[in-house]
């Protein structure tokens, strides 16, 4: 197992990775700091209950946890589920004291985390996260929140769990496409601040394919080291934090014109990935060999190609990403491998020749041979 400390204005608590850890979870809740704890209240979906429940309730003995469900999905995440769980809670008899586990994926820590940060106005909780994408992303950072109609997490909170188990074991039973689409947080991981981890990509495709769980808790106890040295630094994103944005402009755009749920988020940020790359090895930022070495260990995970889409309408859709400044687009690209920079200069035809490139390369190609055709 190894154990990562993360800093945060409301104190430290500790991200610990390995296997075994849903079973040994009764003695770690008991050394956890703070106050006396009357109840446990755990927040899952029925699929991952039935699948983890039964081992759930065995490591936690006599200490009958009071279980919450939220279906499946990322459109049950809003604010009428919040309400909805709070009244349960309240029925339930939860109070200050109560213990919040929210087990599950990125939609389950998201939720079950604000649901703690504004329940009786903030109790404490535990994030259990069961898919690789909230292991090494979502349930390190302390953001929480819902969505609305109009946008991706608009409402929300910071709020810091006691701390993070991320039992890897939990992703046994993770489809391969769930799986792969969380890696490529991993490799973003690597690509903007460490350069081990991206090589470790680059010579273990293999064992990675094959869910070697060594290999797994190793990429995963990196990306999370990564995220909180830069959330420890950065709790608010006034600066450096920016940088977890890299392939995030351009594939948040991807994801909305696509329609949400065609391409899963971490599938859409591949494809945000290498336009940002396109654009880094076009200005000469970064080599064109490690512009290449990043395009393999993307590509070699093949991201579903997302539906024809003009890169008009995608530029448009990223001048309305909420991490832009006025009318400025923030944008992150990379200097070398493991040294990404945020940048507020990026032009729309700088932007509209990179979406060319990677997403209609065959028009791209065209249109320069026919540009050489005129000259
Ligand atoms: N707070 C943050 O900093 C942060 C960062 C990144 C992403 N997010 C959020 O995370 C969410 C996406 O998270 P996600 O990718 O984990 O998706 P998710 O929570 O929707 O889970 C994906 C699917 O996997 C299933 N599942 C979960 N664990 C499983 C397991 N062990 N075995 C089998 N099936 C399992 C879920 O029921 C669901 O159907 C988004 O809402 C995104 O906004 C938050
Ligand atoms: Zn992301």
């Amino acid at each position: 197992m190894r154990t990562i400390q993360v800093t945060s204005s409301s104190g430290e608590y500790t991200v610990s990775i390995g296997r075994g850890l849903l079973d040994s979870l009764s003695s770690r809740l008991q050394k956890l700091p703070g106050k006396e704890r009357k109840r446990i209240f755990v927040l899952t979906s029925p699929e991952i209950w039935s699948l983890w429940g039964g081992r759930f309730r065995a490591a936690l003995g006599t200490e009958e946890p009071t279980v919450l469900f939220l279906p499946a999905g990322e459109r049950y995440k809003r604010f009428a589920e919040v309400e909805r769980l709070a009244t349960e809670m309240v029925s339930a008899g939860a109070d200050r004291s109560s213990l919040l586990i929210a087990f599950g994926g990125g939609v389950i820590g998201d939720v079950g985390g604000f649901l703690a940060a504004i329940y009786m106005r903030g109790i404490e909780y535990v994030q259990m996260p069961t898919t690789f994408l909230s292991q090494v992303d979502s349930s390190v950072g302390g953001k929480t929140g819902v969505n609305l109609r109009t946008g991706k997490n608009l409402i929300g909170s910071f709020h810091h769990p006691l701390a993070v188990y991320a039992d890897v074991d939990l992703l046994g039973t993770l489809a391969q496409r769930e799986l792969r689409a969380g890696l490529y947080e991993s490799v973003k991981a690597g690509l903007i601040r460490d350069a081990a981890l991206f090589r470790y990509f680059e010579a273990n495709l293999p064992l990675i394919d094959g869910r070697d769980n060594a290999a797994i808790e190793k990429i995963v106890a990196a990306s999370v080291r990564m995220k909180a040295e830069v959330v420890g630094l950065d709790e608010r994103e006034t600066g450096l934090r920016m940088i977890l944005n890299f392939g995030h402009t351009m594939g948040h755009a991807i994801e909305a014109t696509s329609g949400f749920g065609v391409l899963l988020h971490g599938e859409a940020i591949a494809w945000g990935m290498l336009v940002a790359l396109a654009i880094s090895t076009s200005r000469k930022w970064l080599k064109p060999e490690d512009g290449l070495r990043a395009e393999r260990v993307i590509r070699h995970f093949q991201p579903p190609p997302p539906p024809a889409l003009r890169p008009e309408s995608l530029l448009a859709a990223a001048s309305k990403d909420k991490k832009n400044r006025g009318d400025q687009r923030r944008f992150v690209l990379l200097k070398g491998i493991g040294k990404a920079v945020v940048t507020e200069d990026v032009t729309d035809a700088e932007l509209l020749a990179a979406l060319h490139t990677v997403l209609q390369p065959e028009t791209a190609a065209e249109q320069r041979r026919s540009k050489k055709r005129t000259r």
